[in-house]
Parts: C-alpha cells; sequence; structure tokens
C-alpha cells in the first residue's frame, strides 16, 4: 500500500475526532474539535446533526494545516461515534430536528411500554428497551412531536449522518444498528417485529452492512469540503462501543476490556449471541461478521471527574488528581452516586442523579474529586456483577479511553475491581483507531488476525491493597445508598 494511510471519524459526544494513521499503525495527524449539547429540559440531551459535520470539516482542515498533505494519503475511511441517537431525515434529506442522543431520559414510559407490549424484546434485540434507545424515542416522538415524525423519511444513527454527508449514502453498521434496538440480533437483520410496534417502515431504515464492508465512496462536493481524495472508499465502520474493540484487538471470544470516555462500558467479546436480558447485559453484534459481544453500558464515565473539576473550580484536571494521588488518602471521607445522567447497567433508572454523601466542614475540593473517581469505579464493580451472572470475567482487564491515562483513576479502578489493569500503547486513541482498522480491512485484502491484533502492552496497574480494603468496604454504603434515594430520584 506505499504510503497509503487511513483515517478514522469518531462522532462522540463531547467531542468530533478525527485520527489518521499509516499503513505501520503509526498515528500520523489527529485532530479534535469540541461540541455542545443543549438540555432544552431536565434528563434531555440533543445535538443538532449540522454540528457533527461542521466538526468533521473543522478537524480535517486542522489535521491538513498540521500535516499538509496528509489528506490525499487517505485509502479509505471508517466512521465512529456515539450510539443510540435518533436522526430524522426529511424529503430534502435535511435533519428535521436535533438529534436525540443516547443519554437522553424523555423516553423512560415509552420504554416500559414497549417492554410491556413485547416480554421477548429483550431476546429479540439484545436488551429490553431503555429509555436512551433509539425504538423508544420513536415511540416519544409519536406521542409529542407526531408532525416530526410524519415528515420523516429515514432515521439514522448519528455517524451515519456525517456518511450521508460523505457520500451521499444512507447505510449503517451492525453494532449501531444493535444500538437502535430494531435489529435481530442472531440474524443480524432488522426486526420486523420491533419496528412494525414502534411503528416505523422498513424503507425508513439504513441499509444494514457489516464493519468492514464498503459503505459509498467520497462524492465530489464532499472532497471539495473536506479535501479528502474524490472516490475513497467509507466502510461502515461501528458505533463507538464495538469500534473501541476492534482497536484494542478484542475480537475473539472472551477478550475483555473497560472504556472510558464520556459514558464507560464493560465489554465482552462473545463467539456466538448470548443474550442475558435480566440484568440489564446488552448483547450487540460486534462491528466484525459473526461476532458479538456483552456490553454493561453505564452512562457515567470520566465525564463525572471532568465535571467534578469543573463545579469545584479545578481547571486543571490533570493536575488535580496528581494530588489526589499525592495525599494518598486510601478512600475519600465522601461517597458519591455518580448518576449525572442516570444510569443504564444495571439500574436502568433515567431518573437517578448525582449525590454527594457524608461531607463535613473538614471536606475539600480533592475530597470530592477522589469520591468522583471512587463512584465512577464502583458503577464498574457493579457492571462486572452484572456480566458475571452469566459468564466469568476474566481475571484481568484492558482500560480504554481518555479516562484511562490517569494512573490514579486506573489505580482506584484496579483496587475496586480487585483485578490487574493492563493498558495499551495507544490505547486513549478509542474509536477512532478501531474504525481506521476497519477501513484499512476494506482495502489492503489482509485478514482480521492481521489487522485487529492487540497494541504494544504499555504497563499494567496492580490494585492497591489499602485501597482495595477500603473500597470493599464502602462498597454496601455506596449500594444502600443508591437503594435508599431511588424511590426520591423521581421528586
Ligand atoms: C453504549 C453507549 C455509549 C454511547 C456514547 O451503549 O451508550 O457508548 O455510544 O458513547
Amino acid at each position: 500500500m506505499g504510503d497509503a494511510c487511513f483515517l478514522g471519524v469518531d462522532i462522540g459526544t463531547s467531542a468530533v475526532k478525527v485520527l489518521i494513521v499509516d499503513s505501520d499503525e503509526r498515528p500520523v495527524a489527529d485532530a479534535e474539535v469540541g461540541l455542545a449539547t443543549s438540555r432544552p429540559a431536565p434528563g434531555w440531551s440533543e445535538q443538532h446533526p449540522d454540528i457533527w459535520w461542521q466538526a468533521v470539516r473543522q478537524a480535517l482542515a486542522e489535521v491538513s494545516a498540521s500535516t499538509p498533505g496528509v489528506l490525499s494519503r487517505v485509502a479509505a475511511v471508517g466512521l465512529s461515534g456515539q450510539m443510540h441517537g435518533a436522526v430524522l431525515i426529511g424529503d430534502d434529506d435535511r435533519p428535521i430536528r436535533p438529534a436525540i442522543l443516547w443519554n437522553d431520559g424523555r423516553a423512560a414510559a415509552e420504554a416500559i411500554a414497549l417492554n410491556a407490549a413485547m416480554p421477548d424484546l429483550g431476546q429479540i434485540a439484545g436488551v429490553p428497551a431503555m429509555a436512551g434507545f433509539l425504538a423508544p424515542k420513536i415511540a416519544w416522538l409519536r406521542h409529542n412531536e407526531p408532525d416530526a415524525l410524519a415528515s420523516t423519511k429515514r432515521i439514522l444513527l448519528p455517524k451515519d449522518w456525517v456518511r450521508l454527508q460523505l457520500t451521499g449514502e444512507f447505510a449503517t453498521d451492525m453494532c449501531d444498528a444493535a444500538g437502535s434496538l430494531l435489529l435481530d440480533e442472531a440474524r443480524r437483520q432488522w426486526a420486523v417485529t420491533v419496528v412494525e410496534a414502534v411503528g416505523l417502515h422498513l424503507d425508513q431504515l439504513p441499509r444494514l452492512l457489516e464493519g468492514p464492508d464498503i459503505s459509498g465512496r467520497v462524492t465530489p462536493g464532499a472532497a471539495a469540503a473536506t479535501g479528502l481524495p474524490e472516490g475513497i472508499p467509507v466502510v461502515a465502520g461501528a458505533g463507538d462501543a464495538a469500534a473501541a474493540g476492534i482497536g484494542i484487538g478484542a475480537v475473539a471470544d472472551g477478550d475483555a476490556f473497560i472504556s472510558l470516555g464520556t459514558s464507560s462500558q464493560l465489554f465482552l467479546t462473545t463467539a456466538d449471541y448470548r443474550p442475558n436480558p435480566s440484568v440489564l447485559v446488552h448483547a450487540f453484534a460486534h462491528a466484525l461478521p459473526n461476532r458479538w459481544f456483552q456490553m454493561a453500558a453505564m452512562l457515567n464515565g470520566a465525564s463525572v471527574m471532568a465535571w467534578t473539576a469543573g463545579v469545584t473550580g479545578v481547571s486543571d484536571l490533570g493536575a488535580a488528581l496528581e494530588a489526589v494521588a499525592e495525599r494518598g488518602q486510601a478512600i475519600s471521607p465522601v461517597t458519591f452516586l455518580p448518576y449525572l445522567q442516570g444510569e443504564r447497567t444495571p439500574h436502568d433508572d433515567p431518573a437517578a442523579r448525582g449525590v454527594f454523601f457524608g461531607m463535613d466542614g473538614g471536606t475539600d475540593g480533592l475530597d470530592l474529586l477522589q469520591a468522583a473517581v471512587e463512584g465512577m469505579a464502583f458503577t464498574l464493580v457493579d457492571a462486572v456483577a452484572a456480566l458475571e451472572t452469566a459468564g466469568p470475567v476474566p481475571a484481568a482487564l484492558a482500560a480504554v479511553g481518555g479516562g484511562s491515562r490517569g494512573r490514579i483513576v486506573m489505580e482506584v479502578v484496579a483496587s475496586a475491581l480487585g483485578r490487574p489493569i493492563r493498558r495499551y500503547v495507544g490505547g486513549e486513541r478509542g474509536p477512532a483507531f478501531g474504525v481506521a482498522r476497519l477501513a484499512r480491512l476494506a482495502v489492503t485484502g489482509e485478514t482480521v488476525a492481521e489487522v485487529c491484533g492487540k497494541p504494544e502492552l504499555r504497563d499494567v496497574i496492580q490494585p492497591n491493597a489499602e485501597r482495595q480494603a477500603a473500597l470493599a468496604a464502602r462498597l454496601p454504603l455506596y449500594r444502600d445508598l443508591y437503594r435508599a434515594l431511588k424511590p426520591l430520584f423521581p421528586r
């Protein structure tokens, strides 16, 4: 492939990230453009699709400026992004309204109604309906914005709006389709019964492809808007959860990792479809054919640390985490429920909210930040417990995503889980790297084993015995606090 490069684009929630790697998987250029989320009502979360496309163009302009000529070397593009969002497209191929995102809790009642109407939904679609998924949002729109739904020609997932801009094609990949709750997971086809139950037609849904399949080619208009070569392939790609898995080489049965981004996931690759709906584990199609995964999906990941830093007036989160590490306190005196955006696994509770418990006059900002890290780590403990109801979770877990950068964060996570955490070189590159690999697969003729290996191991972070004991002793209080407050959150 000579000096060919591969571009991964990740439509994240807090930022659009682009990453270009060369044929030795060395990063050649990258850029990140921040995104704002609007919250028109409590528990709601929206972004207009236009800001994603604008951010993609800006990020590509930035890499072109920092690394002149790099875009002309791009041989193929992979798309990844936040899952579950509802993008409604009208006759003119324009968005009808802002997208309703994965962390939007407005469709809680519709999710309950869908589960009651279809008791086998979790078996078909991999997990019962929860508020953030696309299917219950369609039901919410039917009740609350019938005109918007009536003028909807097509429904897309977030990254697939960017695909439409790049290629003019309506298509998606199996993993993102899974997150709509409209996919028959075992057959990897749209689930007609579910599609009809929410009042949609199959012709409103995008074409279904496997991750490395070519979905279309960069059009002359998109080439002019982005600087990418006209006609290069754009592969289907993957929802961000599976894309992170491809990047870290989690492609064989039993490969497991934690992803710490705005949200967090515990992800386990499976060789077949293994639904476990009663504990709200998601069993979804992976980004490669004939593979699936089980996932505990938590809505409050590394973002809770950034949020706590923000409200306590900390401008440098990394330095504040260093200060927490230097203080050497085995556990914060404060306990934090990190449910700032409600929670999915294991609670399915869009009404849950964040709580700091146990403050006194001596509590300071670092105690609150340490409590935030510990609260996030406790969500991962609950995640392991949920996955373990169906089978073993490996003794050592890998960690990826921006939140895995901080050593103290990883030490708290390793201690809370009582498991070593493996970090790989480039593990913070996340989903964009994974879909750059899928793009490469599409054009080089190489095998999955050749392209989707595990990156070089950077380090292994062991549990700290003192922290581990303190966190284990605190866990019952953390769980009791949620149980006690659950009935109060809706008020
Ligand atoms: C997975 C999930 C998140 C979002 C946003 O179920 O909700 O991964 O895709 O990152």
